[in-house]
């Protein structure tokens, strides 16, 4: 059988026992930090087994491509060395989601390999877990297999784990004695090319969990997984996977351009000149699937994470090259031969072959300039360290740091001479460097310019996944992958933009305010996160950061978001929709967005209408959206909708002048009320946002009007500020009510009769308990205290104006008096005194009584307003003609002793001064002013 049938063969064996073939996942998994590429079959299904995602069948079976080079199983060293090991794999699978367990799945696999595909029983060992006895029984009883070939083992080898975390359980491998006389017993599971596992089947039952705990899955499911390659040698009966014809077609390829012959040599032990040949071209065939495959699926050679791992296959194989004699690019034009044979069955590399030779060939370029000087330094070393087995730390560090050498190509190199690199003076070097440039960090200083396109260079290499729709996601563990200092001191203190690769926080966008929260590195640091933004594909976070550096390079992170403040942002953003088309109808389908801010606190709403919208159309919207908020209707949200499709909703709302992708994302509330484009975070039910109430109406431009409103715990506090708002006016009534009770009772005096009016009768406040009621009865009391205010201010203006009447009146049968006593000066009067005066208008009135009274003469009245002395001083016509008397001059000399100034017209002027003991003393030497004064 070639390739193509056994692949084949497999599938239709499954698909005839009721499973679904699906196709194969992208080698980068996309949503799944816990992983650099996809490593097995089950990768794509982890959901199904965690018991948090369904499919629409429970049975499956396909054929993955994987990639296993670092992390749990990580074969890299052994690649190409061998013959049965490497980077990038087909994996052969069948599963059950909770159906079929350990029965069927054991019984069809032996069925397969003995009854379809004929292999020798006397060859095939099984292996099961040591506790499992369940396992162990089954194969007795539902296969032919000898017991002799049942073989246990422990955890380290029948206990499967995806990775550090995720789903785990038993499992039973199925081995293949490929020793010529059926010796290998004793070989399985010793890492001997001649006997070795070709199919897991696993028992997916548990979880291990963030802790490292494992805990019970909700249902049980296999998992099985079959290395196709090493079939295809099985089957082809081949001792090598590299001998088979998914290899060969590859290494031909290498042969032609090297001008080399492979020779199929085993092993590395045996170390031959052909042998040095066989392992370089087992090691490019290996890696250029690796690598075409990985950049197929979006992957590029980088320095950090999944690109440095690429990279690193890529300088390894360049390396090999070397063995070769290639000292050009050559490795990108072998990718052709990958495409030939296996493009019919992955029709993504064939669309991207022509991008993924360019990428090799611009990464072999790159490194091809410092491979051979640093080959070079690395000779000289070996010779320089004599018999020494230490490969120097610092010579291994230069050679990464200098000329690109990732640290296993090293230990590969110093292997070979039997040397060991000095891993921990490299690992010293390459913390301090990393502490002085902070690897995964760019540091941006100076011009903000120079800071923004600095982020978007990062942010072009750090696509974002929001998660934040889902509200589960809203705390969760992310990567931290690279952060950007947009302003950086000393070390303390700067403001960092995080780049995570799924990020809970929303990020400013359609009026909608960005989330705010914190993160956690390595569960140790908590740090604000003030804000995100979106740049192309990126959402960086703003981290408000004083401390020490933020960080000393990529790193796992908890991501948390502020969920109350959240809450109420997704109230206030279903309401803005609610009040949107409620606006259209009271007022008019005139009426459309132009401007909109969703925040925590409230909402404002801003379109095109002519005039004041009244308090009953506000009431009738308030109402509309009221009532659908009653009416517990679920948000829900489509995504992807191609946007020719969206337009073509019915009342769907949309916003001109907006750039839409090929596809957006529709929010409905009621189809036939609310359906709008949206990007932003809603309530699931109407029913969450609580209340709406709009707390005001404005004008913000001709012909705009501006509207906000509170929702859920806005109103709580609206309703607070009103209580506030009526205790102030309460306390306004009671000084009112007190100055008016004793201006009735001063006038009481005057008229003899009392003029009072009733005193006003205020309920107190109390409040029902539902808060749309608290709203009315607060607006009512609210307005009746208005109105209070309003009366009483027009009473005690009355009782006010009245009262003076009678105290000048009074005042003036004083002010006879007072001319009858006046002081002559030269031929004229004289009148200094202190009068009654409330306010400084009734002195001035009592002045002008005084004035017309005098004849020919000067007067000065005081008197003690608010604790502060008035004065106003009259002066005669005559005077200011023939003595050049002044009032406003004498006034402010007068004002002057009693620390205060002041002036005015001739005849008539006023001042003020605060020394209120000094007043006496000062009128009586008004006279002496008066005369120092004629001129
Ligand atoms: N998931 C199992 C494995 O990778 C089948 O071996």
């Amino acid at each position: 059988m070639i390739s193509s049938q056994i692949r084949q063969s497999f599938l239709a064996f499954f698909a005839q026992r009721g499973h679904r073939i699906v196709p194969s996942a992208p080698v980068i998994p996309h949503g799944d930090p816990s992983l650099l590429f996809t490593n097995a079959g089950m990768n794509q299904f982890k959901d199904v087994f965690l018991g948090t995602g369904k499919r629409e069948y429970v049975r499956a079976a396909d054929t993955q491509k994987c990639i296993r080079v670092s992390g749990k199983h990580n074969d890299l060293e052994e690649v190409g060395r061998d013959t049965y090991h490497h980077t990038f794999f087909e994996m052969l699978g069948n599963w059950s989601f909770g159906d079929y367990y350990k029965k069927e799945a054991i019984e069809w696999a032996w069925e397969l390999l003995t009854k379809e595909w004929g292999l020798d029983k006397r060859r095939l060992y099984a292996t099961v877990y040591e506790t499992d006895d369940e396992t162990y029984e089954l194969w007795k009883k539902v296969t032919d297999i000898g017991e002799s070939h049942i073989l246990k083992f422990g955890k380290k080898d029948n206990f499967w784990e995806m990775g550090e975390t995720g789903p785990c359980g038993p499992c039973s491998e199925i081995h293949i004695d490929l020793t010529p006389d059926l010796s290998g017993k004793k070989l399985v599971n010793a890492g001997d090319a001649r006997v070795m596992e070709i199919w897991n089947l696993v028992f997916i039952q548990n979880n291990r969990n963030e802790e490292g705990k494992l805990e019970d899955l909700p249902a049980k499911h296999v998992d099985t997984g079959m290395g196709f390659e090493r079939m295809c040698a099985v089957l082809q009966g081949k001792n090598s996977n590299y001998d088979t014809d998914v290899f060969m077609p590859i290494i031909h390829r290498i042969e032609h351009f090297t001008n080399k012959k492979y020779a199929a040599t085993q092993h590395q032990s045996i170390h031959s000149p052909q042998s040095e040949i066989d392992v370089a071209m087992r090691v490019i065939a290996d890696h250029i699937r690796m690598l075409t495959f990985s950049i197929a699926d979006g992957a590029i050679p980088g320095n950090e994470g999944r690109g440095y791992v690429l990279r690193r296959i890529l300088r390894r194989a360049a390396r090999f090259g070397r063995n070769l004699g290639m000292h050009k690019p050559f490795i990108y034009t072998i990718a052709d031969a990958v495409v030939e044979s296996m493009g019919s069955v992955f029709p993504e590399i064939v669309e991207k072959q022509g991008h993924i030779e360019k990428v090799i060939k611009a990464e072999e370029e790159g490194f091809n300039a410092t491979l051979d000087r640093g080959l070079e330094i690395f000779e000289s070393v070996v010779e320089r360290i004599g018999h020494s087995k230490v490969f120097p730390g610092e010579d291994a560090f230069k050679l990464y740091d200098t000329y690109g050498f990732p640290l296993d190509l090293t230990q590969l190199m110093a292997e070979e001479k039997g040397l060991k690199v000095e891993l921990w003076k490299f690992s010293e070097l390459l913390g301090a460097q990393r502490d002085r440039s902070r690897i995964g960090l760019f540091v941006a200083r100076g011009e903000s310019d120079e800071v923004e396109s600095g982020l978007r260079e990062v942010a072009e290499l750090h696509a974002t996944d929001f998660v934040g729709y889902d509200p589960a996601s809203l705390q969760t563990k992310s990567f931290l992958s690279a952060a950007v200092i947009t302003e950086s001191g000393t070390g303390s203190g700067g403001r960092y933009y995080a780049f995570l690769d799924k990020s809970p926080f929303y990020a400013e966008s359609g009026g909608q305010v960005s989330d705010t929260g914190w993160i956690t590195i390595r569960g140790l640091k908590k740090y604000n996160v003030v804000g995100a933004r979106k740049i192309g594909k990126s959402i960086p976070i703003l981290v408000d950061h004083f401390g020490d550096p933020l960080l000393g390079g990529p790193t796992e992170v908890e991501a948390q978001v502020d969920i109350p403040r959240r809450i109420n942002i997704q109230r206030n953003h279903s309401a803005t929709h609610l009040v949107h088309e409620a606006l259209r109808r009271v007022l008019g389908t005139h009426v459309h967005q132009q401007g909109s801010l969703v925040a925590p606190g409230h909402l404002r709403f801003d379109f095109p209408h002519f005039g004041k919208i009244t308090a009953e159309e506000i009431r009738a919207i308030e109402d509309i959206v009221n009532e659908k908020i009653a009416d517990d209707i679920s948000v829900f949200t489509e995504v992807d909708i191609p946007v020719e499709k969206a337009r073509k909703i019915p009342n769907v709302k949309m916003f001109f002048g907006d750039k839409y992708g090929d596809t957006v994302r529709v929010v409905f509330i009621d189809e036939n009320f609310s359906v709008e484009f949206c990007g932003g975070t809603h309530v699931k039910n109407t029913e969450d946002i609580g209340l709406f109430k709009i707390v005001s109406e404005s004008s913000i431009a001709s012909g705009v009007r501006r509207i906000e409103a509170v929702t859920g715990e806005g109103i709580q506090r609206y309703i607070e500020d009103q209580l506030a708002k009526a205790k102030t006016l309460d306390d306004q009534i009671a000084k009112f009510i007190e100055e008016k009770e004793m201006l009735e009772k001063e006038l009481k005096k005057y008229s003899g009769k009392a003029t009072g009016t009733p005193r006003p009768q205020l309920g107190s406040i109390i409040l029902p308990s539902s808060q749309s009621e608290s709203i009315q009865m607060l607006e009512n009391t609210l307005a009746s205290r208005e109105q209070v205010v309003e009366q009483l201010t027009k009473q005690t203006l009355d009782l006010k104006k009245k009262l003076s009447k009678h105290k000048v009146k009074e005042a003036s049968s004083g002010i006879d008096g007072l001319v009858e006593r006046a002081v002559a000066v030269n031929g004229f009067k004289v009148v200094s005194s202190k009068v009654e005066a409330s306010n400084m208008d009734e002195l001035k009135s009592m002045g002008d009584t005084l004035r017309a009274k005098l004849g020919s003469g000067v007067g000065v009245l005081a008197s003690v307003i608010d604790k502060k002395v008035a004065l106003v001083c009259v002066v005669t016509d005559d005077l200011i003609k023939g003595k050049n008397l002044q009032a406003g001059k004498i006034v402010g000399e007068v004002a002057r002793l009693v620390g205060g100034g002041g002036g005015g017209r001739p005849h008539l002027a006023t001042a003020g001064g605060k020394d209120v003991a000094k007043l006496d003393e000062t009128l009586r030497e008004t006279t002496e002013i008066v005369r120092s004064m004629i001129q």
